[in-house]
């Protein structure tokens, strides 16, 4: 999204940029004077999608002749005090007038009005850049390939070599002091970058016993690292390795018989993005709640983590991701696309995991049915319970806690929080598998200790 901003006092149009760049990942040219802004409109370079005019020193009376020069761009005014929509006449075809007094809110209402109407694309531009969390580096030094900084939605530039070390001083130099998160490798180089990665997990798991925190990160930083790659070069050969050397790591920390007091008192709150660390921590309650319950086997754990580790794939948006009901999604502000990818989401995991080699059957099933409901009233399919698999149940109710757990009260104790789930879920998982799931819960959630 490229947007020329028109504002003509420099602590207002800062605030503005760091909020349009944070919020959606705009590209912003800005202008403080009339002058400034048809420089660049001239220059148009990369085209804009957008204008916002808040140019206080004169919110009106320039406005009609700087609407003319603007052509068919799309153009948002701020207005103090603005209620009514201004006619056409004054403000020119394609104006959004906005009321100042509550810019952000109505600046997010009406681009997302704009979205809706087609007025605005907002299409998520293919760069040729896959991201990598930058500390993931570390893992693949000597650097397979170059590397990459972002400097704006289509801008980068080169900041190592291939072969290139980086080590803990290069790291601590771009996310402390620079606060870079990310760092980007060319998209024809990730399978370099994928394979080095996939080494070095293999040597992870022949090395030694992974204490539970260590490969809790691990599956964290490795489900990032699958969707992004995922998205951009596709479920490939090596990216499929990485998600089975992760698998196999979760699998050995576990053990054979996973236990589910033991883990509720481990587990601490992540500080991952939200989809790693709640597919990690639904991959952990699923097999532990299997067990518990008398399910367990290597099979069933296998087939529990692969569907964990994958069910939320294709969010490329972590909020999304934390949305439980189709409700959840258009009670809040995301865009038509989003609330699509979130309605088919099952469905396309559950069609990603069919096009690897050597899946245990299941899997996609209980993908498919990650969020189909006991009382009938779930999607895609709105499955009666009887119909939704016995392994899919157990998958449901860990899935809820994960998700509970990841956003209950920080201030509230674990024990607290637990008998409170077990509290509101009585009445959804009341009877079949999942009361016996949630029954595993209750079990070591309310004996003493
Ligand atoms: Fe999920
Ligand atoms: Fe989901």
């Amino acid at each position: 999204l490229n947007i020329l901003l028109l504002q003509d006092q420099i602590e207002v149009r800062e605030k503005l940029v760091f909020w349009l760049e944070n919020t959606y990942g705009a590209f912003i040219r800005e202008a403080a004077s009339i002058e400034q802004a048809v420089e660049l409109l001239k220059e148009n370079d990369p085209p804009f999608d957008l204008v916002i005019y808040d140019y206080q020193k004169s919110p009106v009376k320039e406005f009609r002749a700087f609407r003319a020069r603007i052509k068919e761009l799309p153009c948002i005014l701020a207005l103090p005090g603005a209620t009514a929509e201004m006619p056409a006449a004054i403000t020119g075809n394609r104006t959004y007038v906005v009321n100042r007094n509550l810019f952000v809110e109505e600046l997010q209402k009406t681009v997302g009005e704009m979205e809706t109407s087609g007025t605005l694309k907002r299409e998520q531009k293919e760069t040729e850049f896959v991201r990598i969390r930058t500390k993931l580096l570390l893992s693949v030094c000597p650097l397979v390939s170059d590397i990459y900084i972002r400097l704006s939605e289509t801008k980068f530039l080169k900041l190592f070599h291939e072969g290139a070390e980086f080590g803990v001083p290069e790291l601590e130099k771009y996310t402390v002091r620079k606060g870079i998160e990310y760092l980007y490798v060319r998209n024809e180089e990730a399978g370099e970058f994928t394979q080095k990665y996939a080494d070095e997990l293999r040597f992870m798991l022949s090395a030694r016993n992974s204490p539970l925190a260590d490969s809790i990160r691990s599956s964290e930083a490795a489900f990032e690292v699958v969707q992004e790659l995922g998205a951009r070069i596709g479920f490939t050969p090596a990216v499929q390795k990485v998600i089975k050397t992760q698998v196999a790591i979760t699998m050995r920390t576990m053990g054979s018989s996973p236990n589910l007091k033991d883990l509720l008192a481990k587990i601490t709150r992540s500080q991952a993005e939200y989809s790693g660390a709640h597919s990690t921590l639904t991959a952990y309650l699923a097999c532990a709640i299997a067990s518990q319950a008398g399910w367990g086997s290597e099979s069933t754990f296998h087939k529990l983590n692969l569907a964990a580790f994958l069910h939320d794939v294709t969010l490329s948006n972590s909020k999304l991701a934390a949305c439980e009901t189709i409700r959840d999604v258009e009670e809040r502000a995301f865009t038509e696309q989003e609330l699509k990818a979130f309605k088919e989401h099952p469905v396309q995991a559950a069609e990603v995991v069919k096009t690897f080699n050597e899946v245990p059957p299941d899997v996609d099933v209980i993908i498919a049915q990650h969020h189909e409901r006991p009382g009938g009233n779930g999607f895609p399919r709105k499955l009666a319970r009887t119909h939704i698999a016995p392994l899919s149940c157990v998958f449901i109710v860990a899935h809820d806690l994960a998700r509970y757990l990841l956003s209950a009260d920080p201030n509230l104790a674990q024990g607290a929080a637990l008998r409170l789930f077990i509290e509101q879920a009585r009445a959804r998982y009341d009877s079949g598998q999942f009361k016996k799931a949630l029954a595993a819960i209750e079990n070591v959630t309310l004996s003493p200790p």
